[in-house]
């Protein structure tokens, strides 16, 4: 069963050919950071316009470089929320005119759940496991015991560990996405210079905060400005930072696998695909007998693929999912059920 995956939800316009939920034919991502980067951030009202411009040229190119022409689809899974509500509207009506026209059933899919299955375009893994899902917009915990079953452990308080990067970046005038650049900027320092703290680490709870550290970045920042740390490199601050938000996210991971009694964990989300974070959980997990699996970079950041991917598996499960073309709609919020 051959799958276009359309993704829409915040500023990557994308669309893919997956073959039965797994094999990939073609992968298209148009990103949108030039656009972006003068704000430090995403610009709703902007990321929808571009989603606009881009998003029949994306089809098209997933299409071209699969060999397959519009008729040769079987079924349309897209992002329907959370999101950015304009950006996510662009994707969701492209799909419903395509599956009206073509007469192909149409699948809505959770962008979180997205994520939570992007590791099977790359391995299987087996059931149940541990998910952490970490993003500029998400840092949540979940348990999967198999395709729509999760149930949510733990999440952030305040700002996701992407939304950090992405702030701290700003405040540092390093530029936007802060994720890829702080980690640049932090392989020249000495993360041990100044201690940052690890919010809600000593708890029991599963739970995040990562404004309290962004916060100390700022009042650093501040110190140094006024002359009172000089000493302190921007590199010495983004290993900092990095040092410590990685170490909460593993210790949590960690944590929520010993109280669930799991021993398999998958990561993804932008931000795994932060090299630290990602040698640093499988060294402290594998010294616990714990797996760990995390997609390839590009399947980690937003893509179409993944939505192809939960898609297909959802569809399999229950054909009755596909939706009414005509009355579909898009959420901001939307938790992921099951
Ligand atoms: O999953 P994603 O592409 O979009 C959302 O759903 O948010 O994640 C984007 C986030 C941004 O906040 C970006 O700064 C972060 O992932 N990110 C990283 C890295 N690459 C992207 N964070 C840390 N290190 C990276 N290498
Ligand atoms: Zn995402």
């Amino acid at each position: 069963m051959w799958v276009l995956g359309i993704e829409t939800s915040c500023d990557e316009t994308a669309a893919a050919l997956v073959e039965d939920g797994t094999r990939i034919h073609s992968n298209v991502i148009a990103d949108q950071a030039d656009l972006h980067a003068p704000y430090g951030g995403v610009v709703p009202e902007l990321a929808g316009r571009r989603h606009i411009e881009q998003i029949d040229r994306v089809i098209q190119q997933a299409l071209t470089q699969a060999n397959v022409s519009l008729s040769g689809i079987d079924l349309i899974a897209v992002t329907v929320g959370p999101g950015l509500i304009g950006s996510l509207l662009v994707g969701l009506n492209v799909a419903r005119g395509l599956a009206y026209t073509l007469k192909i059933p149409l699948v809505p899919v959770n962008h979180l759940e997205g994520h939570l299955f992007s590791i099977f375009l790359q391995e299987k893994v087996e059931f149940p496991y541990l998910a952490l899902s970490v993003s500029g917009g998400h840092t949540d915990l979940y348990r999967v015991d198999s395709i729509g079953h999760f149930s949510l452990l733990g999440r952030t308080r305040d700002d996701a560990a992407g939304e950090a990067f992405d702030k701290v970046a700003k405040m540092m005038g390093l530029g936007y996405p802060g994720g890829p650049v702080i980690e640049k900027t932090a392989r020249g320092g000495n993360p041990a210079t100044h201690q940052f703290p690890r919010p809600l680490l000593e708890r029991d709870s599963l739970d995040f905060s990562f404004s309290g550290l962004k916060t100390s970045v700022r009042n650093l920042l501040i110190k140094r400005e006024g002359g009172v740390v000089p000493w302190v490199s921007d590199a010495d601050i983004a290993a900092g930072f990095q040092e410590a938000a990685v170490d909460v996210l593993v210790t949590k991971v960690l944590r929520a696998c010993e109280q669930e009694n799991l021993c398999r964990v998958v990561v993804t989300g932008g931000v795994a695909a932060n090299g630290v974070l990602r040698e640093r959980i499988q060294m402290r997990a594998r010294e616990r007998g714990i797996g760990v699996f995390i997609p390839q970079p590009v399947f980690c950041t937003d893509n179409a693929a993944m939505i192809a991917c939960a898609g297909y598996f959802r569809f399999q499960e229950n054909p009755d999912r596909q939706a009414d073309v005509l009355y579909l709609d898009a959420q901001a919020t939307l938790p992921v059920d099951g």
